[in-house]
């Protein structure tokens, strides 16, 4: 199974304020919503909150937390304990690729395991973030393909999709 991460993530690697993003890209979202349909998505227990504590459709929606028989019990929301067991989950659904999809502190302990990176990097800076993405290690991923976008009157910020790859044989 790939295990890939999928982010949205300033000049500056910022990614989010007040547990909410910062700012409004629907091509972005169409996107994402194209790539992870009917896949396993994995989230922390902060991000599933900043979307209203509520599963987004049409995915396996797994959420990580140390404490996971407080979460909502609902349809389509698989919780999980540690990262091992999200990916065990995922994995169990039979899929070619799982979706990690933030916020802050999983992609920093999923990066080292990450075959793949789908980097939506957004053309402005945000010094007042609270939440970040860490920072690519060019010696661990390439980038294979980069789509730039212009602003427009839909979005405020030009961005440009980038997929990075892990290097053949790249180990953390
Ligand atoms: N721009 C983007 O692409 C993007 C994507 C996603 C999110 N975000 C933003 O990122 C921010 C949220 O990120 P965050 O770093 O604050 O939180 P987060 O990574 O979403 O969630 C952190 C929580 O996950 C659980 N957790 C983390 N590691 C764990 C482990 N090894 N085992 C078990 N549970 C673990 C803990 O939950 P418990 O405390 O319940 O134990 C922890 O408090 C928001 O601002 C959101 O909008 C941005």
């Amino acid at each position: 199974m790939i295990i890939s991460l999928v982010v949205a993530a300033s000049e500056n690697n910022a990614i989010g304020l007040d547990n909410a993003l910062l700012w409004k890209l629907p091509n972005d979202m169409k996107f994402f919503k194209n790539l992870t349909w009917a896949m396993p998505i994995i989230m922390g227990r902060k991000t599933f909150e900043s979307m209203g504590s509520k599963p987004l459709p049409g995915r396996f929606n797994i959420v990580i937390s140390r404490n996971p028989d407080a979460l909502p019990s609902m349809e389509n929301v698989w919780p999980a304990n540690s990262l091992e067991q999200a990916l065990a989950l995922a994995q169990s659904s039979d899929c070619r690729e799982a979706f990690v999809i933030g916020g802050g502190d999983i992609y920093k302990q999923c990066t080292a395991m990450a075959d793949r990176i789908y980097m939506t990097r957004v053309h402005a800076s945000y010094p007042d973030a609270d939440t970040f993405f860490p920072l690519i290690d060019e010696a661990l991923f390439r980038i294979e393909n980069a789509v730039e976008m212009p602003a427009d009157e839909k979005h405020a910020q030009s961005y440009r999709f980038e997929t990075w790859q892990r290097v053949d044989n790249a180990t953390p």
